[in-house]
């Protein structure tokens, strides 16, 4: 799996799974745009790309701000001339909003909701929607989301998370279908419970989550953010050339349950 001569564009790179996308592109021979709302975050995943001899830039954007999407796109193609592959990534609840954050739906926070659906939907179709002619233009491209699983079934308490990603796995679909013409790609990951500092925060704050989350993963661990990112790179390589439009699942078993408890007593 290569990426020589490619350049790609990853929201959320400073840290988690965009740093391990950022990462595991730049290996592969890739150019890449390390973009993230944390500009020291991005500063350092391409300091880190770079002392290995890989190519990068960081750039500092937050998705709230749509000319700073703008900004970043054209920056991007500015540095290298070509956008490849774009990676809709970056997801974060702010500090200001954490108290309204995990509410029932009677009880929602509605700037908890509006902050939700502009950084983890609305952000991506701006971004996508500024690079599709760029990738027609070029003959072709691949665009990665990440959704989640929180996408495909629901969660208690996260009402607009669950919202969102059930709108990022949608869009990813309608994009693959109207773009599959122009050689463009569009597909998404939906992760499980993966170690990194979004999901550290629910583990280490909430009393019995990180035993419960635990016990509901058949593999019974985690997963890494390289795994997610070994997914996110095939899928933008050569190597998904008919893969499009899915929504793929790396959840360690978590979602292969009905829930029902096991019948068997050891
Ligand atoms: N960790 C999990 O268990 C899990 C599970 C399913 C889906 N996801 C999704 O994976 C994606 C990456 O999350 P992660 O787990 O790697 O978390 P992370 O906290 O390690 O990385 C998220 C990055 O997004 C950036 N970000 C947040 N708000 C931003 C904004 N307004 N503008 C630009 N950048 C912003 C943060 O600064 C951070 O660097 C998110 O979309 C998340 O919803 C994570």
């Amino acid at each position: 799996m290569r990426f020589d001569g490619k350049v790609g564009r990853v929201t959320g790179a400073g840290s988690g799974i965009g740093r391990a996308v950022a990462i595991g592109f730049a290996q592969r021979g890739g150019t890449v745009a390390v973009a993230d709302v944390n500009r020291d975050g991005a500063e350092a995943v391409a300091a880190h790309i770079k002392a290995a001899g890989g190519s990068a830039i960081a750039i500092g954007v937050d998705l709230t701000q749509p000319a700073e999407i703008e900004a970043m796109i054209a920056q991007t193609l500015g540095a290298f001339g070509r956008l490849d592959m774009l990676h809709n990534n970056a997801f974060g609840v702010p500090s200001g909003l954490q108290k309204g954050r995990f509410a029932r739906v009677a009880e929602i926070d509605d700037a908890v909701w509006d902050y939700t659906l502009q950084v983890g939907l609305t952000a991506v179709m701006q971004a996508t929607r500024r690079v599709l002619p760029v990738m027609q233009r070029q003959g072709g491209g691949a665009i990665v989301n990440t959704a989640s699983i929180s996408g495909l079934f629901g969660d208690y308490g996260i009402a607009a998370y669950n919202a969102m990603k059930a709108g990022v796995a949608n869009f990813t679909r309608v994009v693959a279908m109207e773009y599959a013409g122009d050689n463009i790609r569009c597909n998404c990951i939906c992760p499980g419970a993966i170690d990194t500092p979004l999901l550290q925060r629910s583990l280490t704050t909430i009393q019995g989550f990180a035993d419960a989350t635990l016990a509901a993963i058949p593999m019974g661990r985690l997963g890494r953010p390289e795994e997610m990112g070994n997914v996110v790179l095939f899928l933008a390589s050569d190597l998904a050339s008919y893969v499009t439009g899915a929504a793929i699942v790396a959840d360690g078993g978590l979602t292969a349950k009905t829930g029902i408890p096991t019948r068997f007593r050891n």
